[in-house]
């Protein structure tokens, strides 16, 4: 996340070589005075867009209005030495993981098969296969033009033979095809984590392993967002008879006032 001065708008991210504006406020002055700001301090910038509405939906889009610039949606972002094609209006999309992406793959031991359930263009999944020793990764995505993106980002980052795209709903997709054979599962999608906790379950192979989950919290002040997360994600596997220890819970960013997004890595045994 970055800032512009003087708050105009909280907050805005560069993808590529698009900026997207983010609205904080209806003082808001006009967003071509905030483009113009960021083209001229980030030379690289060739188009400006203001998010319109927030991210929503099974497919978390958002809604975007050309600003300044080339009138695109379609860029390239680097990150950690990868290259992510997307289209911004047609998939999720956020540079605001990055450092979590690459902690998860400094996580990745030599051999692990590994399951994304929620993968998006391939972000977590490519950073994985360029930066670990693991041997598969299963990368699923309900949205077709996401994981269009994703065959395309497997053959920008030449890792066609771990990577494996796999169009549909995670839950269909691993009763049909990968039930026992992950040592690591991702849930990078907060609104749908609880739900499929145990799906991911499924997903681990009968000796355990370890599922990322990622979920959105609300505390107040006197309440710990990390302690209630992990209240959740206990009452859920506790019913499943599953045996578990989370060694690691942490909060990844604030979302508004008194929510959060945190992640927390489960050790199934
Ligand atoms: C928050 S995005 C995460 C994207 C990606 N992990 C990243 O870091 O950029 C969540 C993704 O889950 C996908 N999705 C939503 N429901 C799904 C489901 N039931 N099965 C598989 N993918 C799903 C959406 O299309 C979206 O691309």
């Amino acid at each position: 996340m970055r800032k512009l001065q003087g708050n105009v708008y909280n907050s805005f991210d560069i993808i590529g070589d698009i900026a997207v504006l983010k609205s904080s406020s209806a003082e808001a002055v006009e967003p071509q005075v905030a483009a113009k700001e960021i083209m001229s301090i980030h030379r690289n910038v060739k188009t400006v867009l203001l998010q319109a509405s927030p991210v929503a939906g099974e497919l978390r889009l958002r809604g975007l209005t050309h600003v300044a610039g080339e009138n695109k949606t379609r860029t390239v972002h680097k990150e950690f030495g990868c290259l992510f094609s997307v289209d911004v209006a047609e998939c999720y999309f956020s540079p605001r993981l990055s450092h979590e992406r690459m902690r998860i793959a400094r996580l990745v031991k030599p051999g692990e098969t590994v399951v994304n359930m929620f993968a998006g263009v391939g972000c977590f999944s490519i950073i994985i296969a360029k930066h670990s020793k693991a041997a598969n990764v299963f990368s699923i995505d309900l949205n077709p033009a996401a994981v269009q993106f994703m065959r395309e980002n497997i053959r920008l980052n030449r890792v066609y033979d771990k990577v494996a795209p796999l169009l549909g709903d995670s839950k269909d997709v691993i009763n049909r095809q990968l039930q026992h054979v992950a040592d690591r599962v991702l849930m990078p999608l907060p609104k749908k984590a609880l739900e499929y906790l145990p799906c991911a379950v499924s997903a681990l192979k009968p000796s355990g392993g370890w599922i990322h989950y990622y979920g959105f919290e609300h505390a107040a002040k006197a309440e710990s967002p990390t302690e209630k997360a992990k209240l959740k994600v206990a009452e859920v596997l506790d019913s499943l008879s599953v045996k578990f220890e989370v060694p690691f819970v942490r909060v990844v960013r604030s979302t508004g006032p008194n929510w959060y997004q945190l992640a927390a890595d489960i050790r199934v045994v």
